[in-house]
């Protein structure tokens, strides 16, 4: 089991999230985090962390496409440890829908099977 990045972090990336993880398991991209599913030990504690919510467990229901998503970029990230400013549109883009086909168009379609 792990917990995992989802869409909700996509162009907000607040960090809080990176400096409470036992095992540095965050890595950093330019408009989202994601842990990486096989170093992240299941603790919980970056959850309550994330202003916006988008620390998930992987045994909810549609996880899948996220353990994935982040799976990809945490072999591709860079690992990251400490707290930065968020994104400038962050509390505008806060809970906003879409963001994954805005930002990964290309993951829509592999991951969700939509063109
Ligand atoms: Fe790190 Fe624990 Fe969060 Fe996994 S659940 S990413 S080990 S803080
Ligand atoms: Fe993203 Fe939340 Fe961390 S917005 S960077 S998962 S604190």
């Amino acid at each position: 089991m792990t917990y995992v990045v989802t869409e909700n972090c996509i162009a907000c990336k607040y960090t809080d999230c990176v400096e409470v993880c036992p095992v540095d398991c965050f890595h950093e991209g330019e408009t989202t985090l994601v842990i990486h599913p096989d170093e992240c030990i299941d603790c919980g504690v970056c959850e309550p962390e994330c202003p916006a919510g988008a620390i998930r467990p992987d045994t909810e229901a549609g996880s899948e496409i996220w353990v994935a998503f982040n799976r990809k970029y945490a072999s591709v990230w860079p690992v990251v440890t400490e707290r930065k400013d968020p994104l400038p549109e962050a509390a505008i883009r806060d809970g906003a829908t879409g963001k994954l086909g805005e930002f990964f168009p290309e993951d829509v379609a592999s991951l969700l099977g939509k063109g």
